[in-house]
């Protein structure tokens, strides 16, 4: 039975400064690769990453995929945090702006994203990543929300983005 990640505990909500997420970030990603090691199922992966990056990202109120069903409609996949929208089409929301673009979203201020969907009053800052498949076809987005103003550095933000491509891009199985 695995033990997760080693990592100091720190309470769920807490806002670290930003050089301190980037290391706890960087000491949780070799664990993280461990426990994925040798894993082909698009969906035991989602559940496995969305379980130790809500370890690791303790500013983070939700934390999770939102995975792509039909051409331009995604639904929820696994997640960790209070309960999720359901369905989010490509023209909704931040989650679906990624989706559309297929373009990384930092959102510093949800209230001053137009259409940002509030799953959740509490949430300040949004981060949504691209997932995609090794023939670079969009396969779900990787959401992380935050009761925080600013709640995700860039450098944060890309560390995640490089995991989800080096995750997902090695010929899985999709559901
Ligand atoms: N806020 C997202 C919807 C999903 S919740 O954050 C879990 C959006 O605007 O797309």
């Amino acid at each position: 039975m695995s033990e997760g990640i080693l990592l100091a505990k720190v309470a769920r909500g807490t806002l670290l400064p930003a050089p301190e997420r980037l290391a706890r970030l960087e000491e949780a990603l070799p664990q993280i690769r461990a426990a994925l090691e040798g894993e082909t199922d698009s969906v035991a992966l989602q559940a496995t990453l969305a379980c130790l990056l809500w370890e690791t990202l303790p500013q983070t109120n939700w934390c999770g995929f939102y995975r792509r069903i039909e051409e331009r409609l995604l639904a929820v996949g696994p997640y960790q945090g209070g309960m999720g929208c359901l369905r989010i089409a490509f023209d909704k929301g931040v989650c679906g702006a990624c989706a559309r673009e297929a373009r990384m979203q930092l959102v510093p201020d949800v209230h001053a994203f137009p259409g940002h969907i509030a799953c959740d009053d509490a949430t300040r800052s949004e981060l949504v990543i691209p997932v995609l498949d090794d023939a670079g076809r969009l396969r779900a987005v990787f959401d992380l929300d935050s009761p925080h103003l600013d709640g995700f550095s860039l450098e944060e933000a890309e560390a995640l983005s490089r995991l989800m491509n080096e995750v997902f891009q090695r010929g899985l199985r999709w559901d």
